[in-house]
């Protein structure tokens, strides 16, 4: 039941940075969504955000009574991952829509458990992969799937920054550390790109002095069918870089950006064939009110997001295995999976990108 104008009504639950920076600014760009709730475990939040946005605050322990409200159709979860369970499953148990951030859960089972949830209410869940709306990512998508670089050989990838000691990603083991944070956007991309699953991965990970609560730095090799492989760095102590190359038997593209949003930021890419290398620009948009459109439209519109339980959970395998070749140092085998759906060009959404507003009670995660 949407709003009196038709709009999906959603409740914000975890009002930190993502929240406050991206997800709140966006859904004003859409036409077809609204927010009516905010749950925070911060009295100052929730009056700061309630004033500013018109939103009903309620506490963690008030979460039941938000759902049972009638006044949200759907929340948008952005607490951190070991968290994601706790409010996404309930929510799909009462048939409230979920848009939950990535990574899907801290555990296969976790993430299976949301998965169920919706299959068992027909609430509908979206793992919150705003670059599946994104037009430069799909751009890419697209000149692969056309055969531009050939057939796909390689992927790889770098993705770091330099996360605050303090911030709970860096505080909470591998399940909040750099794989399931930022790993979780090359495993994605490279899935999406060569269209199939690994079936081995094999990792390395290190600490630095900075005494985190995870390794700091991971690389990662996945091996995929056909002799196909991919790789990538991630870290939470070097300084910003973001991008991958895909390399075909015929060309290659590279994208850096690559994974990121926000002001000045487009996912353009270089496509470099018999030795000529060509610029696609892709315009700056609104990555979470992108993906918001999306998602709301699939609500009113009675149609199944693409990036749905099934695409989460086969991201949340590789997690799994990454961690399991961390601990014991030895390749991890993967049982053969497929995918029933893949990303699609309706779901290209091109919103203004939204001004971030000032933060309430909280920071950025980044130093
Ligand atoms: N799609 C993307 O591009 C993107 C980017 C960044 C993050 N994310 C995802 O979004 C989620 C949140 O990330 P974030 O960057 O917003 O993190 P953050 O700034 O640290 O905020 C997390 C918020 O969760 C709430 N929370 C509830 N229980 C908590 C606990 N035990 N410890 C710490 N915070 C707790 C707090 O909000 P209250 O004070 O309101 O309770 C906190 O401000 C993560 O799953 C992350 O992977 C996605």
């Amino acid at each position: 039941m949407p709003s009196l104008e038709g709009k999906i009504r959603y409740g914000v639950v975890g009002a930190g940075w993502i929240s406050q920076g991206a997800f709140m600014p966006g859904i004003g760009q859409t036409t077809n969504s609204i927010m009516t709730a905010v749950v925070t475990g911060d009295p100052e939040k929730a009056r700061g955000l309630g004033t500013r946005y018109g939103l009903d605050g309620y506490s963690y322990d008030e979460y039941d009574r938000m759902l049972k409200s009638g006044t949200v159709d759907a929340v948008y979860i952005a607490t951190p991952n070991f968290r994601h369970r706790e409010f996404a499953e309930p929510a799909l148990k009462a048939g409230i829509h979920v848009l939950l951030e990535k990574p899907m859960a801290s555990s296969v089972e976790d993430a299976e458990a949301i998965a169920a949830a919706a299959r068992a209410s027909g609430a509908k869940l979206m793992v919150a992969y705003r670059l599946h709306c994104e037009p430069g990512t799909l751009a890419v998508v697209e000149a692969v799937r056309k055969g531009e670089i050939g057939t796909p050989r390689f992927f790889t990838s770098t993705f770091s920054q330099v996360v605050r000691a303090s911030n709970h990603r860096a505080t909470s083991g591998y399940w909040a550390g750099p794989v399931p944070d930022m790993g979780t956007y090359p495993i994605n991309a490279v899935r999406n790109l060569f269209e199939a699953e690994p079936i081995e991965a094999m990792a390395f990970a290190s600490k630095t002095g900075r005494e985190l609560g995870c390794d700091d730095t991971v690389s990662v090799i996945l091996r995929f069918t056909e002799g196909r492989q991919a790789s990538f760095t991630l870290s939470y102590s070097a300084d910003n870089i973001d991008r991958f190359h895909i390399v075909g038997s015929e060309g290659l593209i590279e994208a850096s950006p690559a994974f990121g949003f926000g002001e000045g930021t487009s996912i353009d890419f270089r496509l470099t064939r018999d030795g000529k290398t060509e610029e696609r620009k892709a315009p700056v948009v609104d990555h979470f009110g992108g993906e918001t459109e999306y998602f709301s439209d699939c609500i009113l519109g009675g149609r199944e997001p693409e990036p749905d339980g099934e695409e989460g959970v086969l991201d949340m395998v590789v997690l799994e295995a990454i961690e399991r070749a961390i601990e014991t140092g030895a390749p991890q085998r993967l049982d053969p999976r497929s995918r029933s759906r893949r990303i699609a060009p309706e779901q290209r959404r091109e919103l203004p990108l939204a001004k971030v507003p000032d933060f309430v009670n909280t920071e950025v995660p980044m130093e």
